[in-house]
């Protein structure tokens, strides 16, 4: 069996009366690409913050390649391989894009210590060939907090892949972005990854995104996994259909 990239255990989390989390069991393989779906409050952010460190989980381990990462910093899992995008992006509105992502490169490798006379040619083509990798080149002077959300939505997944992670999670990549902008702007992002072998893990509310991009769902209801599997059988199974799509009325 493939060695799994990612292993949730036995994973709970509480906050007081409300249960965020059961006694999840997650594997993620290298190159997956997986939707979490699940209606507001399912626990699906929750995950997201346990396998990145933001939150410790009250029960259970997370286990990256065999190692426990559980209650790391987020800082200690993101130099372990692990990224995240939050719903809503976390830039710096005073800087351009282009600052943003000198910025987010040189958090990660020193190298590109772009404020160095010598070093700054290199820093600025790095820079500039990510931001092309989800066409944000024709941004790169704009002041961040200037830009259209699904512009600052893919900045922030652009600086993402800074840190070169293993493990990506974007929670909710498209929300916010027109219907008719979501298609396009997932494409941008699926094609930008380029690494095949890079796991993916979206958060994402929007069957027909989850049905196209998504080679694997796992849906939450109040904290608990209700389904997980291929995207046809998962999204027709009798308890998404009632308590993720509304397609059956929930009892
Ligand atoms: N920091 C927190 N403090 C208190 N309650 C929280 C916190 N984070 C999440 N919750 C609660 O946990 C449940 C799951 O939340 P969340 O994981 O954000 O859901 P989702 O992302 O699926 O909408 C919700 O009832 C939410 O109100
Ligand atoms: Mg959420």
């Amino acid at each position: 069996m493939d060695e799994p990239l990612l292993e949730a255990h036995c994973v709970s989390k509480r906050f007081g009366a409300v249960v965020a989390a059961a006694d999840l069991q997650v594997r993620l393989l290298a190159g997956e690409r997986v939707s979490l779906i699940g209606s507001n409050g399912a626990g699906k952010t929750t995950l997201v913050n346990m396998i990145t460190g933001w939150i410790e989980p009250d029960e259970g381990q997370i286990l990256l390649e065999g190692r426990d990462i559980t209650g790391l910093s987020p800082r200690a899992i993101t130099r372990l391989g692990v990224a995240r995008s939050f719903q809503i992006p976390q830039l710096c509105g005073d800087l351009t894009v282009l600052d943003n992502m000198l910025v987010a490169n040189a958090c990660h490798d020193p190298g590109l210590s772009f404020w160095k006379p010598a070093r700054r040619a290199e820093a600025i083509d790095r820079a500039e060939a990510l931001l092309g990798r989800f066409r944000l080149l024709e941004h790169r002077r704009r002041r961040c907090a200037e830009l259209p959300g699904g512009v600052r939505k893919l900045l922030d997944i652009a600086m993402c892949l800074s840190a070169r992670p293993r493990l990506l999670l974007l929670d909710e990549p498209t929300s916010g972005v027109s219907a008719e902008e979501k298609f396009p702007m997932m494409d941008t992002i699926m094609a930008g990854l380029e690494d095949a072998a890079m796991t993916v893990l979206f958060v994402e509310h929007d069957m027909d995104i989850v049905e196209r991009y998504a080679s694997r769902v796992i849906a939450f209801y109040a904290g608990r996994i209700i389904a997980d599997g291929a995207p046809g059988p998962a999204l027709a199974s009798e308890d998404v259909r009632r308590y993720v799509t509304g397609e059956l009325l929930a009892e």
